[in-house]
């Protein structure tokens, strides 16, 4: 089971002072016990109990496409509580066909079919087909630990042919990762490489992909995990856990991006942020005192570099007690951020878990109070370093403890902020990393000890930071950030990468992660832009904004003790650039926009690493560079010093350059021009990207044209136009509407249509068309049937003409 194989001899070598004996938690020597034969099952509803020898498996159809898995032994389950299924989530009544014979039992649902050997309980799954996608080689089983006194719980099965793996959070090596182990325990690990092992976040969901069938598995466990990919043997692929049950799902596809969609199903999707938390944020540890935030504003408004939000690191705050402010640094803390308002500003604050220890400090004291901190086993409150110094820790798998810590973001939101980053919620402490493993948490009324609310205590701050905020903000949407997580925290929180550093591998790691994430269910997330630990010159900074403009969570970020990072700070020619491509983000917003609204309706990652989107193609699975924001357009960043050009894969279909505007066949890799002011862009023949004008913040003015930039189609193709208020909830209530625009080519002619469903009211008054791949002006335009051919303009092969925005049809010949 493990690297290391090493015998636990002696109890003081293997546990230390608090009890952390796991490191040498695996032993290969240990027993392993497997299920043994099925003696008799039973059924309840949806849900059947297979009684082993040893163990029981308790097998639910959730639906044709989801099955659950559960292993009880000696003789009981766990509760059957979650933090990250989604409360809303409904098995589905789902038809199955059963049947048993001497030696099997199957369950057939109408997508797939599980095989239940009587002699050892081990399971298959298969496609109608009879392709078999998953199968148990060991199997369930697990091994008792003698010093822990619990047991490992492992699942292995048969690796695959080709089997490829994807999936995991944040992991920062290769996308695919067969042939590694990946371990879930959050961890603070500054200034981490492709190497490093584990990180921030704890998502147990991955998928896996051969024979051109995709599938996932999310095992909902909270212990340290580990996953292994091919990596110990290379025919087995295993996923186990220290401690709590064996419980997982199976998630069918047959397309990866469908497994995706499935597991949103499960755990949930992001809601719609406030617009602004879209666009462009400036963050750096520290901007204080109160003259410097109200300069950076400035600087930004000056050079017309647009900027949405800046946030405040640690020093805005009293000695670095959460929820206070630093009165000689900022000495009117509301009247600031209402005047960065004013000119068209958003402040989010950072908020730690660490809470001083500090018997005059009110969250102190109503902490203490309210008895909501964290204790180690025999008594005594956890007491652990951070930035205050020493301080204790809420338990936020207290309901109650939550509910007082979403309590205390009434006074920030009355000063005026926006949005609230939460950070060290690993969580992370000064001595040893995290906290020592006897301390005891409520684990919403199944008490437990870190060993298992580790994983999940980052989602849990996060939650109650976002229930908090949703309890003051009369009606705004919130906004949290989170940097560790377990499955399901899109339900609260958007995330970013950590502390990454200023190198070009570091921006292709931000790259892979991103697309990683999403692929995890975490569609709003971003990366530290220019690398959170040291400098990154003009061109790398440029390159990594390029990159992170298509990336959903878009925000620099830097320690601020390896010198500026800032727009300006770099040179002229870098600046130019740079303000030219956060302009763009803005002019695409109705796109990115759309895009999440997509996540936020069908689960589909923002995000889409190549083989999401061409799953057939073998080629799209070992490309991890290239990326799709949302369904048209593909991206390759520029991740080495002074090219100038690259080569990248372009995917079956056919493409337009965004900037010559170039019609290419894909299925072939390309070498695509790229000087310093062009990042690699296609958009999708039959796109329709809808632009708005350049702004320096989100809803800045009011505007009267949009632009529907679209591409000239092959066959059909669908694109779509989200709208709403940008914040509030009514869109909920029906305030909102969404345009599908279908684009088709016959023969020579090329129709738009467009249907509206909802009545929101935009500001602007028509649309600007802008029809790319036209060969030469076009013979005829029919715009409801109606020639308007004088009302088009024919440039560079770029036809313009406005439309209403209540068009039904246009037909260009
Ligand atoms: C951590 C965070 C970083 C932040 C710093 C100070 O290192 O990851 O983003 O700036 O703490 O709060």
């Amino acid at each position: 089971m493990s690297d290391t194989v090493e015998e636990i001899q002696n109890t003081e070598e293997t546990q230390d002072f608090s009890g952390n004996y796991i490191d040498k938690f695996e032993d290969k020597n240990l027993e392993e016990f497997f299920c043994g034969k099925l003696e008799s099952w039973e059924k309840i509803e949806n849900t059947f109990l297979f009684h082993g020898e040893n163990a029981t498996l308790e097998l639910a159809i959730f639906s044709s496409h989801i099955l659950r898995f559960r292993y009880g032994h000696d003789g009981y389950f766990e509760d059957d509580f979650s933090y990250a299924i989604d409360p809303n989530y409904q098995p589905q009544d789902t038809h199955y066909i059963f049947e048993e014979d001497e030696d099997l039992i199957s369950i057939k649902t109408d997508v797939v079919e599980c095989v239940i050997n009587k002699a050892d309980l081990k399971t298959k799954i298969k496609d109608l087909k009879g392709t078999v996608i998953q199968e148990d080689e060991k199997g369930y089983h697990w091994q008792d630990h003698k010093y822990y006194g619990g047991t490992i719980n492992i699942s292995t099965k048969v690796l695959q042919p080709y089997e490829k793996f994807f999936g995991l959070g944040d992991k920062s090596g290769r996308l695919n990762m067969i042939g590694q182990r990946k371990e879930l325990w959050g961890t603070d690990c500054y200034g981490y490489g492709a190497d490093t092992d584990p990180v921030y976040k704890n998502i147990p969901f991955f998928m896996g992909q051969h024979s051109k069938i995709g599938y996932g598995i999310f095992m909902d466990n909270t212990f340290r995990s580990f996953f292994d990919f091919g990596k110990e043997r290379n025919e087995a692929c295993s996923y186990w856990a220290q401690g709590g049950e064996m419980r997982y799902y199976y998630i069918h596809g047959p397309k990866l991006i469908d497994v995706i969609k499935r597991y949103a199903e499960l755990t949930g999707k992001h809601a719609l942020p406030p617009k602004w938390a879209l666009g462009y944020h400036q963050s750096k540890w520290s901007y204080y005192p109160e003259s410097v935030v109200r300069e950076l504003g400035a600087e930004f408004r000056t050079r017309k570099i647009p900027c949405d939000v800046i946030h405040l690191d640690i020093d805005y705050m009293d000695g670095f007690r959460c929820f206070t402010w630093d009165k000689d640094r900022f000495p009117d803390p509301k009247k600031m951020i209402s005047e960065m308002k004013d000119d068209g500003f958003k402040t989010i604050v950072i908020i730690d878990p660490g809470i001083k220890v500090d018997k005059k400090y009110w969250v102190y004291q109503q902490g203490m109070e309210g008895d909501y901190f964290c204790k180690r086993m025999d008594g005594p409150l956890l007491k652990a370093s951070v930035w205050p110094g020493l301080c204790h820790f809420p338990d936020f798998t207290n309901p109650e403890a939550r509910a007082w810590w979403g309590t205390l973001y009434e006074g920030l939101v009355e000063t005026g902020v926006d949005g609230v980053w939460n950070d060290m919620n690993e969580p992370a402490t000064f001595e040893e990393g995290t906290f020592p493993n006897d301390v005891r948490f409520d684990f919403d009324g199944h008490p437990c000890s870190h060993r298992k609310a580790h994983n999940v205590y980052g989602s849990l701050m996060a939650r109650a930071t976002s229930e908090g905020q949703k309890m003051f903000l009369d009606n705004k949407r919130d906004f949290t950030i989170s940097r560790s997580a377990y499955a399901g925290i899109q339900r609260y929180a958007s995330v970013w990468t950590g502390d990454n550093s200023a190198s070009w591998e570091q921006l292709r790691i931000a790259n892979i992660q991103c697309q990683r994430l999403n692929a995890s269910g975490i569609s709003f997330a971003g990366s530290d832009v220019g690398g959170f630990i040291g400098s990154p010159d003009g061109e790398l900074y440029t390159r990594w904004v390029q990159m992170a403009v298509f990336h959903p969570f878009f925000r620099t970020h830097s320690s601020g003790d390896h010198g500026d990072k800032e727009p300006w700070t770099f040179e002229e020619k870098y600046i130019d650039i740079v303000r030219k491509f956060i302009e763009m983000r803005y002019e695409i917003l109705p796109y990115v926009y759309t895009t999440f609204w997509q996540h936020s309706t069908t689960g589909a990652p923002m995000l889409r690493s190549l083989h999401l989107e061409v799953h057939d193609d073998p080629e799209s699975f070992f490309r991890e560079e290239e990326f799709f924001l949302g369904d048209h357009i593909l991206v390759c960043p520029i991740s080495e010093a002074e090219a100038t050009s690259r080569r990248m894969y372009l995917p079956q279909g056919v493409w337009f350059n965004y900037w010559t505007n170039e019609e290419l066949t894909g299925k072939k890799e390309i070498k695509v021009k790229a000087p310093l002011d062009q990042i690699p862009l296609f958009v999708r023949a039959g796109g329709i990207i809808p632009m708005q004008p350049k702004m320096q913040y989100v809803d800045e003015f009011e505007f009267d044209t949009l632009t529907l930039k679209a591409y000239k189609p092959v066959g059909t193709t669908e694109s779509y136009l989200y709208e709403d208020k940008g914040d509030g909830y009514e869109y909920t209530q029906g305030d909102q509407s969404v345009k599908t625009f279908i684009a088709e080519l016959e023969a020579d002619k090329w129709k738009i249509t467009q249907k509206v469903k909802g009545d929101f009211e935009v500001c602007y008054k028509k649309y600007e068309l802008k029809l790319h791949g036209i060969e030469q002006a076009p013979t005829s335009i029919l715009l409801e049937g109606e020639e308007v051919i004088k009302k088009g303009r024919y440039a560079k092969k770029v036809l313009t003409i406005e439309l209403p925005i209540d068009f039904k049809e246009i037909i260009i010949t």
